[in-house]
């Protein structure tokens, strides 16, 4: 049965065919897409954040979208955690005790790669190791995902902005078909944003955060979204962004974090958010499809 609307009508809307749907403020918010569900670190509630296994574990419950982090080796390789430390999302202090307070710019690859980064969430996931960038996107090739990219801490990392460009080119992700729909990376350092539209003004950028509405027009000039904590979102605040046209001609989307349980995720849908960044994105995806 296709569904159609063909004319409003006091109440509702006449469909072609059998359909009268209510124009309630709710009905109206389902008229938009759905919000698209991204999973945060992975789908980091079911697998240890930023490894494989929860790449892996969002392409098991067809989600298309992850988000990640990346920071910079010791000796300048790029990889896929989240803290600027080690000691939360690995064994370091059991394998290197005396390198406290174990910053990952600190590290070395190879250092970095003999740690486990699956124990800590569960024995389970024992050998998870930290990927290196290019790991994480051979594994998204051969999964077909899309990567929502943030640069964690880019101060901490001077030039890391175009390292990281230069990666996503050496693995064809700079590609016409990836920056249309496959790739945004996002920050909150502004700066790092600006840095990346500059460098390569076709990539699809985000900045984290919910700068002023007044400010809006100024984060449009390099960035395609503004993506805030969810407590910071209202239907106002999400109107205003809709009302700036990004870099790319196009309206200002915005993606909510860290969106888990199903009642949020549809007050956030309710407000008109474009993306939920969520560690459980199949809840989230289930409450607002
Ligand atoms: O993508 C949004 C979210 O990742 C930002 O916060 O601390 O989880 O990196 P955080
Ligand atoms: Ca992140």
């Amino acid at each position: 049965m296709s569904i159609r609307a063909v004319a409003p009508a006091a109440g509702g809307v006449l469909l072609s065919g059998v359909l009268l749907l209510s124009t309630a403020p709710s009905a109206q918010a389902a008229a938009k897409a759905a919000p698209l569900p991204v999973a945060h670190r992975g789908a980091s509630a079911y697998a240890p954040e930023n490894t494989l296994a929860a790449v892996d574990r969002a392409h098991e419950l067809d989600i298309d979208w992850v988000e990640n982090d990346v920071q910079r080796t010791k000796d300048g390789e790029l990889v896929v955690i989240h803290d600027t430390t080690l000691d939360r999302t690995t064994d370091a202090e059991e394998v290197f005790p005396d390198r406290a307070p174990w910053n990952v710019g600190d590290f070395t690859l190879k250092e970095i790669g003999r740690l486990d980064a699956g124990s800590w969430f569960d024995k389970g996931f024992k050998g998870e190791r930290v990927p290196t960038l290019e790991q994480y996107l051979n594994r998204l090739d051969d999964t077909g995902q899309n990567l929502l990219l943030e640069l964690k801490s880019p101060e901490l990392y001077p030039g890391v902005e175009a390292e990281i460009l230069k990666e996503l080119d050496e693995k064809g992700w700079l590609d016409r078909g990836h920056v249309r729909d496959k790739l945004i990376l996002q920050s909150f350092d502004a700066d790092a944003v600006k840095t990346v539209h500059l460098t390569e003004p076709t990539v699809k950028t985000g900045f984290l955060g919910n700068p002023k509405v007044d400010e809006l027009a100024d984060y449009a000039k390099f960035a395609d979204q503004i993506n805030p904590q969810y407590t910071a979102v209202t239907k106002e605040y999400v109107d205003a962004v809709h009302e700036h046209d990004g870099p790319h001609g196009r309206p200002l989307e915005t993606f909510t974090w860290t969106v888990n349980d199903a009642k949020t995720a549809r007050s956030m849908a309710d407000a008109g958010v474009d993306g939920l960044i969520s560690n459980k994105p199949d809840v989230v995806r289930d409450a607002v499809s």
